[in-house]
């Protein structure tokens, strides 16, 4: 490897984990005036990484792997403000499967030094989605019941440590015992191994019939519709995710009956200015010094082993966050 050049994973074409490809020879990135270069140390894998992988994203091709990082900056561009080389950083949204990525200054945040690469590579995108979601899509209140899908994963089980810290009866659904045992030391007051039970019974039994104040739905198309059921009139559905495929198209009246209330949200637009991200990076990392949340880490895994950590997070056996260490 010459010094103009790194490691990286990307795909020229979209389709299975075979589509990934590992060099030693990329190019490092050049930097806008509004950018900054960071030294990756560690970078979170996430389910989006699998979709804009598989097809189910679009992506402009080729296209580097990884949507957030920690690690050390180590250029800026002429017009950045507020970071200078050397600053420890987190950052969402660059091409993250690298040894560097050029990042725009907007996208970037501070790292303190209480907190490792891991843990600020491994609270971006989970839980700040879990948080935004708690906090705005349905602003979790004490005494609410909240149905959590996928109850044991990356950004499950931070919505069930959060959602049990605001004061909720949280209900998670898993696919293994194991996972359910996970998710209750997680806050889970109650688990259902949905591969196995009629879970839309139990939220039924648990909740006396009048079903869930929100169900937080990431795994999509397999639940969207026993989710409508589950929530209670007047409730939330969030469906952020297509964990088991996209959810098809809706007719708008399957509102009515309860008058439920539908989001969908992306998390790049809860921090579409410096404010807003100042504002949600800020409490995230808070929660954290607090140890309102605490970390579960599923694996770290060397960037040669990016395929790997693909076919891991898509075989559902994986646990909490996985990451990449450079
Ligand atoms: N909207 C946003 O901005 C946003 C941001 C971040 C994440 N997300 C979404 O949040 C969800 C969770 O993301 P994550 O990174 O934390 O992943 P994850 O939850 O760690 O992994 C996905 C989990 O989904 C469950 N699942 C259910 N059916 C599945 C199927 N057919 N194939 C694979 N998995 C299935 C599995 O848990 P069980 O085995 O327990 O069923 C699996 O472990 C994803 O849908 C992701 O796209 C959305």
């Amino acid at each position: 490897m010459s010094t103009n050049t790194m490691k990286a994973v990307f795909i020229n074409e979209q389709g299975g984990v075979d589509k990934l490809i590992y060099r030693e020879d990329v190019p490092i990135p050049t930097v806008s005036p509004d950018a900054v270069l960071v030294k990756n140390r560690v970078v979170g894998v996430n389910y989006i990484d699998t979709y804009l992988r598989s097809g189910l994203y679009p992506v402009s091709l080729p296209f580097t792997l990884g949507k957030e990082g920690a690690g050390d900056i180590v250029q800026v561009g002429s017009n950045v403000k507020n970071f200078k080389v050397g600053d420890r950083v987190v950052y969402l949204g660059a091409s993250a499967y690298a040894d560097y990525s050029s990042v725009s200054e907007a996208a970037v945040e501070k790292l303190s030094d209480d907190i490792t690469y891991e843990q600020g590579a491994s609270i971006g995108i989970q839980a700040l989605t879990a948080w935004t979601m708690v906090r705005d899509g349905y602003k979790v209140q004490k005494g609410d019941t909240i149905l959590v899908h996928a109850a044991a994963g990356g950004v499950g089980l931070l919505l069930c440590q959060m959602a049990h810290h605001l004061g909720a009866t949280v209900i998670g659904t898993v696919s293994t015992d194991e996972k359910a045992e996970l998710a209750r030391e997680n806050g889970a007051d109650h688990t259902i191994v949905y591969t196995r039970e009629n879970w839309v019974e139990r939220v039924n039994e648990i909740t006396n019939g009048l079903g869930c104040h929100a169900v937080l739905d990431g795994v999509g198309k397999s639940t969207f519709q026993d989710s409508l059921s589950s929530t209670r009139r007047l409730g939330t559905l969030i469906s952020f995710g297509n964990a088991s495929g996209a959810v098809p198209p809706i007719a708008i009246t399957c509102l009515t009956a309860k008058n439920l209330k539908l989001m969908r949200p992306q998390l790049f637009n809860y921090l579409a200015t410096r404010e807003e991200s100042q504002k949600w990076w800020g409490e995230v990392f808070d929660l954290l010094k607090k140890k309102v949340i605490r970390l579960h880490v599923h694996k770290v895994y060397d960037l040669k082993d990016a395929k790997q950590a693909h076919i891991d997070i898509e075989s559902r056996k994986t646990t909490g966050k996985l990451l990449i260490r450079l």
